[in-house]
């Protein structure tokens, strides 16, 4: 609430705002005050009436990487703001900016379609341009950080708008200074460098069988095949996709376990959370109307009407298992708030 008890007049801004809508997870969730962001004017008003009222300030995009608690304090702000232009002046890579608030499963499929491939492999994830940089999003040997420009960010500390190249956004596997900095910036928009001379990527299993001459199109239709027979789709069954990430161990704990994929990584070997969790029994496992997904361990569901408090209650049980049995601990990839 504002100092005086009144809502911060600033354009859109309500509240009482229902977060419902705005979570892929599809969990009942009020913020004290919310508003949908369409132009960045407003967010920064928004951003200064939180600081002059004392209120958290959260933002959020399609929220397909969130866990909502039932009352949220402060001010939410939905980014909604949307244009995308491309620039093909330069002979290696066509740079296409988008607005933070555009769908990113869109912009992939106006891209490849367009004839301007390189995002084939990150077709149909759920959420907007804005959040993929947060957590580098990947799927299918392709992460964000492979095709990533620049992005245009508003920094919240010194009030300012400022531009990042790839080496200032830390990106690592699912994660940046946005995410680890959280808080602090908020992705107005983001510009792709996709390729002149474009490559399929075709390493990951799922798309090894497809004939090393494929065209970006029949990539990106693999791929949304792929998807839609392993992933439930959050607008049949609401999830948010992997609820955890794949744990990096030294190679002595991957060694004390039996059986399961594992990938070299710089750090030590990555290991599947999926098989951990599915190896643990929770596959099609429930908890009120809460649910392991019957399709794929790592995802967690709402059967319908569930509550923050049952999916963190799976999710901790989730997270008490594999630790027990295997001496590895999962971390939450969803943010919550
Ligand atoms: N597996 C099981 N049980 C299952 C599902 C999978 O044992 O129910 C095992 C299988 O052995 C399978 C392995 O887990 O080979 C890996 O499964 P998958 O190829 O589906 O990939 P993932 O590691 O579970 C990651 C991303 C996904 C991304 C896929 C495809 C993370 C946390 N998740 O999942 O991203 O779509 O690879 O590239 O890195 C997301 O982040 O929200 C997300 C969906």
């Amino acid at each position: 609430m504002g100092s005086d008890g009144s809502t911060p007049a600033v354009t859109g801004l309500v509240a009482d705002f229902d977060l419902t809508p705005w979570n892929t997870m599809g969990l009942a969730s009020r913020a004290a005050f919310g508003a949908v962001v369409t132009g960045v004017d407003q967010l920064v008003a928004l951003a200064a009436a939180a600081r002059a009222e004392g209120l958290a300030f959260h933002v959020i995009g399609q929220g397909s990487n969130l866990l909502l608690r039932p009352r949220i304090e402060g001010i939410v702000a939905v980014m909604a703001t949307r244009g995308v232009s491309v620039d093909d002046r330069s002979p290696d890579t066509t740079l296409v900016t988008a607005q933070a608030g555009e769908s990113w499963s869109g912009l992939v499929e106006h891209t490849v379609t367009q004839g301007m491939p390189g995002l084939e492999n990150l077709a149909g994830i759920p959420g907007t341009v804005g959040a993929a940089p947060v957590q580098n999003i990947g799927a299918y040997g392709l992460e964000l950080a492979d095709r990533f420009h620049s992005l245009l960010a508003w920094d919240l500390a010194e009030a300012r708008t400022r531009r990042f190249d790839g080496s200032d956004c830390g990106f690592a596997y699912r994660n940046s200074v946005f995410k680890a900095e959280a808080g602090r910036y908020v992705v107005l928009e983001v510009t792709l460098a996709l390729p002149r001379r474009w490559t399929p990527v075709l390493g990951y299993a799922g798309l090894r069988e497809l004939p090393p001459g494929s065209d970006a199109l029949t990539i990106m239709r693999h791929v949304l095949a792929i998807r839609a027979s392993k992933l439930p789709d959050w607008r049949q069954q609401g999830n948010a996709g992997s609820f955890f990430h794949n744990p990096v161990v030294t190679p002595a704990v991957a060694e004390t376990i039996d059986g399961g994929p594992r990938f070299p990584h710089p750090d030590g070997v990555k290991l599947s959370a999926a098989w951990l969790i599915d190896a643990c029994g929770f596959k099609g496992h429930r908890l009120g109307s809460a649910a392991v997904s019957d399709r794929h361990a790592l995802v967690l569901v709402n059967r319908g009407g569930a509550t923050y408090a049952e999916v963190a209650a799976l999710a901790t049980a989730i997270r008490d298992a594999v630790r027990s049995r295997f001496g590895v601990t999962l971390t939450q990839e969803p943010l919550e708030f």
